[in-house]
Order: structure tokens, then C-alpha cells, then sequence
């Protein structure tokens, strides 16, 4: 059994991670992603989620391509995760490109997929707060008609 595993957020899961996931699961049998824990993603990678770690595997075990998933807490477990979990295959998005090629000395391959174009959780959040404030200024410009003394003629 071949095993792959990747590591990532998956916060707001979107059709970017959905790409990567089956990608990655195509590499093999077994998918395992390890999933950066709520103080990993504050401390070390200075993100703060919107849906918290346990919020964030669920979504992902629910996921058909996603076997296992276990926490990402610092950068340097990877070296020992293969050895644990036996991988034979490390995935990551184009982002990353080039930054992992050191655990091919552990003895597996290391794949980056092409990054799905113009998504990312940054985005949804940063389309959203847009979205909100575009609403809060719809609804100054109705008080502001509802009180004009003309509107109640
Ligand atoms: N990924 C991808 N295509 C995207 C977004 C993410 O292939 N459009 C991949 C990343 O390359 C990574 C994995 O999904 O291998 C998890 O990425 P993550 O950083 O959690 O997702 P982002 O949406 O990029 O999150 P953020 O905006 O917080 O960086």
C-alpha cells in the first residue's frame, strides 16, 4: 500500500484544498494530511482560523480522498511523520515548491501540484469582510433615507 501524506490549515475548506486532496490521494492509496494545530497556525505561522482544529478535521475526515488525519504542532516533525507513518510519498501545492526537496533523503518522493488559481482562505475572508462593508454602507444610506422627512410624505 502506497501511503502520501501533506501537510496544511484547510481553513474555510474550498475547491483549492478539495484539488490538492485528490491529487495527493491519486499519488497512492492512503492519504494522510496532517493538519496544523489552532497554536501551531498562531505561534508559528502567525494565522488565526476561522473554524478551530477540531472544526477543521472534521471537515476534513469527511472528505472521500482523506484516510487519516493527525496535528501538524512544529516544522520539524516531518522527518519523523514518514518514518511513523511509513510514507512513501510527500505532497504539497506549488507555494511550497522547492522547500521540502531535503526529505527526499528520508527515502520518499516529494511532489508539488500546480496551486488552483485565485482561491485561498485569505481571499474568502478578505472578500467577505469586503462584502460586509459594502453592506454596512448600503444600510447607512437607508437609515439615512428613512429618516429624510420627504420619505415619510
Ligand atoms: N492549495 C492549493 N490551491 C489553492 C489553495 C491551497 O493547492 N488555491 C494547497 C496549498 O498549496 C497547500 C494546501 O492546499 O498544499 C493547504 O493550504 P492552506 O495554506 O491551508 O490553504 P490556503 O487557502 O492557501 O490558506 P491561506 O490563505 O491561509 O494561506
Amino acid at each position: 500500500m502506497k501511503r502520501v501524506i501533506t501537510y496544511g490549515t484547510f481553513d474555510l475548506l474550498h475547491y483549492g484544498h478539495i484539488n490538492l486532496l485528490r491529487r495527493a490521494k491519486s499519488l497512492g492509496d492512503y492519504l494522510i494530511v496532517a493538519l496544523s494545530t489552532d497554536e501551531f497556525n498562531w505561534k508559528d505561522k502567525h494565522k488565526k482560523t476561522y473554524f478551530s482544529y477540531e472544526e477543521r478535521k472534521q471537515l476534513l475526515e469527511s472528505i472521500r480522498y482523506v484516510d487519516l488525519v493527525i496535528p501538524e504542532k512544529c516544522w520539524e516533525q516531518k522527518r519523523h511523520d514518514i518514518h511513523e507513518y511509513h510514507i512513501d510519498t510527500f505532497a504539497m501545492g506549488s507555494d511550497w515548491a522547492g522547500k521540502f526537496d531535503f526529505l527526499k533523503e528520508e527515502g520518499v518522493n516529494v511532489v508539488y501540484f500546480p496551486r488552483t488559481p485565485e482561491i485561498s482562505s485569505t481571499k474568502i475572508k478578505s472578500d467577505l469582510n469586503k462584502e460586509k462593508s459594502i453592506q454596512n454602507k448600503t444600510k447607512i444610506s437607508h437609515d439615512d433615507l428613512n429618516t429624510d422627512p420627504l420619505n415619510n410624505l
